[in-house]
């Protein structure tokens, strides 16, 4: 059965069984433009608010950026064989809006184009599936120079630039997403300031939120009259459980708000075409929301054939006396974050609960049942190295993804409908505001020789996909 269209039941769960997955259940992995691709300044392609959001002092990291990443432009090729020797089933990339149109708006840059065009016909080729993302957080400088995200007309533009992919690429790619991940484009771009634009204005982090989802609603209304009409088209939201550290009605109600700007937020107008009254409330002494025009919900809400759902851990919150400073989360800036003492952390400080992944889903399903789910992202990064015998024996990762993935076979047991998962990420690469110092990819990528070196975790993740199932541990 089609992993887009459905599949059947599941077997049950158990942690000493063979855990094994639905027929046709998508297996993937996952990397986006600026992450990966490099060459941020060839054949046409135009600046970026990350190539702007880097070249600021103290911004990223040990002053890294974008270049030359894993210099995927160049070396698709060899990465798409890469997929292919791993038997991935689908690949799940993101186009570069300044690639493909430089100044954001009028004329589209045919190399950049081209460039895509290429990568999706060498996937399909290895009859891999593209699934391609038309916004991972790099928005054209040139719109940013016009109000960015802040201003309603760049969700019009977004529009016109999905339309655009579409019509190029549209017959041959049959999955798609719009927007990935509008809570860390929106708060930690513009409330936090620690990504791209790099602005600490809450205000203006709802009102660029809300403009990011209605980009989404009118993208995706764009990609169903352009692409080919089998198309599915969904959106990537990151997504997790919120829980309150203590008993107390304080951190009850902290992580009510924790799950209202997170969660609730984005799911809520998508699935049922309206934002939170609470928060709304929450956030009334910034704005009025008079941002949200009449029928803008309606528009968020156009139908959608997936939810992407990218998890990473669960929150546990506890309210505080006051604001430590730039915070991502408009009205609810004096909150706690917590990570519970017994709980192993990865090298991003987060701490590894797979079940919370389950949980997660199971919430999903139960709130908004109708719509089929896709992890479109999970994965750890941990300190990799290459040891005496040049071999990333990256057994932490393997743990974490077989953990996971037990994690969703728990939900799809539950009779959550999932369709696949694709771990973050195929290739190492450039962790935005950490540079390289972090390393996601089941793929090692030395930087200076651009060479690549399967980790364990990836002949341990070959093997599940070829299999349709995890192994016992
Ligand atoms: C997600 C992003 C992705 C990557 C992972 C670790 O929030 O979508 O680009 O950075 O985190």
């Amino acid at each position: 059965m089609s992993p887009l269209t459905g599949h059947a039941d599941s077997t049950p769960s158990d942690r000493s069984a063979v855990l094994h997955f639905p027929e046709g259940f998508l297996w993937g992995a996952g990397t986006a433009a600026y992450q990966v691709e490099g060459a941020t300044a060839e054949d046409g392609r135009g600046p970026s608010i990350w190539d702007a959001f880097c070249a600021r002092p103290g911004a990223v990291l040990n002053g890294h950026s974008g270049d030359p990443a894993a210099d995927h432009y160049h070396r698709y090729a060899e990465d798409v064989d890469l997929m292919a020797r791993l038997g991935l089933r689908a690949y799940r990339f993101s186009v570069s809006w300044s690639r493909v149109q430089p100044d954001g708006r009028g004329p589209l840059n045919p190399a950049g184009l081209d460039f895509y065009a290429r990568l999706v016909d060498a996937l399909l080729d290895r009859g891999i599936i593209p699934a391609l993302t038309l916004y991972h957080w790099d928005l054209p400088q040139a719109l940013q120079e016009q109000g960015g995200w802040g201003a309603r007309e760049t969700a019009a533009r977004f529009a016109d630039y999905a339309s655009a992919v579409a019509c190029r690429l549209g017959d041959r790619v049959p999955l798609w997403a719009t927007v990935n991940e509008p809570w860390c484009a929106a708060f930690l771009g513009h409330a936090a300031g620690v990504h791209a634009p790099g602005l600490v204005d809450p205000a203006l982090s709802l009102r660029t939120a809300h403009h990011l989802m209605l980009a989404h609603g009118l993208a995706a209304q764009a990609l169903r009259a352009a692409a080919d009409s089998r198309a599915r088209v969904s959106v990537s939201l990151n997504l997790s459980p919120v829980g309150a550290a203590t008993d107390t009605t304080a951190d009850h109600e902290a992580a009510r708000r924790i799950d209202g700007l997170l969660n609730r937020m984005f799911t809520n107008p998508l699935l049922l075409g309206a934002y939170p009254d609470d928060v709304q409330a929450d956030t009334s002494h910034m704005t009025d929301w008079s941002f949200v025009r009449p029928g803008d919900e309606h528009t968020i809400a156009s139908p959608i054939d997936l939810l992407g759902v990218n998890y990473y851990f669960p929150m546990t919150v506890a309210e505080g006396d006051a604001a430590l400073g730039p915070s991502p989360w408009p009205g609810a800036e004096t909150v706690r974050f917590r990570v519970p003492e017994e709980r192993p952390v990865t090298a991003m400080g987060w701490p590894i609960e797979p079940a919370g992944l389950t949980k997660l889903l199971r919430w999903l399903h139960t709130r908004y049942p109708h719509i089929p789910l896709l992890v479109s992202e999970n994965g750890a990064a941990f300190e990799d190295h290459v040891d005496r015998t040049g071999q990333v024996q990256d057994i932490e990762r393997v743990c974490y993804l077989r953990d996971h993935l037990a994690a969703v076979h728990a939900a799809i047991t539950a009779g959550v409908d999932v369709r696949g998962y694709f771990v973050w990420s195929l290739l190492d690469n450039f962790e935005w505001a950490l540079g390289y110092s972090k390393r996601f990819g089941i793929t090692y990528v030395d930087y200076t020789t651009q060479r690549r070196l399967f980790k364990s975790s990836a002949r341990w993740y070959r093997d599940v996909m070829a299999a349709n199932a995890v192994p016992s541990c």
